[in-house]
């Protein structure tokens, strides 16, 4: 999918334009200064002009530093000292029908002060991460009443606040059939649901009180109404457990897969947090456990490089390993140790669970050995 620094580079190249500097000092530190700069002309904030003479340096399409050149971004208040090359106006005529980012906000009420702060801003992060790709624009918070409007601190001017329901904001937009983002869908998200106008994400936080499986009730809502509805989930090697469910994460995913063409195990990795990696390790290591009974205690044991399996697809660090291995009460042993425990032990069932029992003679011996 096209980006808006896409739609730029066209329309730069198109007058043959292969490089641009900057006299502005807004884009310094910019990771992505053509996206940057698209913004800004979007919104009419500046354009880029043909100069007399050439910059101090430049970037060419590729986003590289080069050297000056005769074409620079400039602000609104310089624009009409020098020739336009590419302004708002030349963006607009070729910008793609990019699809609706909704979230919805049919559950506020059932939020804390404390929870709509943080939806609010979420919401914002929202707007951040659709101008990293397209204009923010794209944007669209259904169900918003005045209090959300007090509450958020992002530009109201530059995302449609809608005050009525979803169904009804669909329907002046002319979309029929959208995708509800829910955890609790049996359907997997993947690229055949790139086609719809708008993508939905529940406005919910779960910090406190009881809001299990809002998300669906966001689709029966839409459903009733006539709106076609494509409940999908997101998952991180097929369990929804180890996925981060804030609204700007699961944004994050979608335009991660949508326009970078990342794998949904790639985008949920890079949009994860060591907290979100923990939730799934905390599931994932019970599996590998081995339990030994020496002189009668109980040891349960995991490989210690099981640590490079995980951290391969999980964002978690050797402390958030051993944290997990001390609230799940295990021991991590390296690989060669575990196979001579099992050379010296042998395998029981005791209350139908398999123990590997030594006896404490040949345990002091692996004692010694260690
Ligand atoms: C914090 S979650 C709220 C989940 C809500 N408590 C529920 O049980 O339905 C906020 C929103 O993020 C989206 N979301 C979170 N995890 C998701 C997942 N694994 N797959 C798809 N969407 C997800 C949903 O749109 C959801 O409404």
């Amino acid at each position: 999918m096209k980006t808006l620094a896409d739609v730029f580079k066209e329309a730069l190249r198109e007058r043959g334009v292969e490089s641009v500097g900057a006299l502005s000092k807004r884009f310094r530190k910019s990771g992505n200064v053509l996206q940057d700069m698209a913004v800004e002309t979007f919104y009419g904030k500046g354009a880029v002009v043909r100069l007399p003479e050439r910059t101090f340096f430049a970037w060419d399409l590729n986003g590289r530093r080069v050297e000056g050149s005769h074409y620079a971004y400039v602000p609104s208040c310089m624009v009409e000292k020098f020739e336009t090359v590419v302004g708002r106006k030349d963006l607009l005529g070729g910008l793609p029908n990019w699809p609706r980012f909704i979230i919805d906000l049919y559950h506020w009420e059932k939020h804390s002060q404390t929870e709509k702060g943080k939806i609010c801003l979420q919401t914002v992060q929202c707007y951040g991460l659709l101008r990293d790709y397209f204009t923010g624009s794209e944007l669209a918070i259904t169900w918003a009443n005045s209090e959300f409007r007090r509450m958020y601190t992002g530009p109201l001017d530059r995302i449609t606040i809608y005050d009525g329901p979803t169904a009804e904001f669909l329907k002046e937009e002319g979309i029929s059939e959208v995708v509800l983002l829910d955890p609790w869908a049996d359907e997997v998200f993947s690229e055949n649901d790139f086609d719809v106008g708008a993508f939905i994400i529940g406005g919910i936080v779960d910090t406190g009180g009881n809001k299990k499986k809002t998300t669906p009730k966001i689709g029966e809502e839409l459903e009733r109404v006539g709106i076609k509805v494509r409940r999908r989930k997101i998952v991180l090697k097929g369990d929804v457990i180890g996925v981060p469910d804030r609204i700007n994460r699961i944004l994050g995913i979608i335009l991660k897969m949508m326009v970078e063409g990342k794998n949904m195990d790639e985008a949920v990795y890079e949009m994860q947090e060591p907290l979100h990696a923990r939730w799934r390790l905390r599931k994932e290591l019970p599996k590998h456990v081995i339990r030994y009974k020496i002189d009668g205690k109980t040891y349960r044991v995991v490989e210690k490089e099981l640590f490079d399996y995980y951290s391969s697809w999980l964002k978690i660090r050797w402390e958030d390993f051993v944290k997990i291995l001390h609230e799940l009460n295990l021991i991590a042993l390296e690989r060669k140790r575990i196979h001579h425990l099992n050379k010296i032990s042998s395998a029981r069932i005791i209350h139908e669970k398999v123990y590997r029992v030594i006896l404490l003679k040949k345990a002091a011996m692996f004692c010694y050995n260690c």
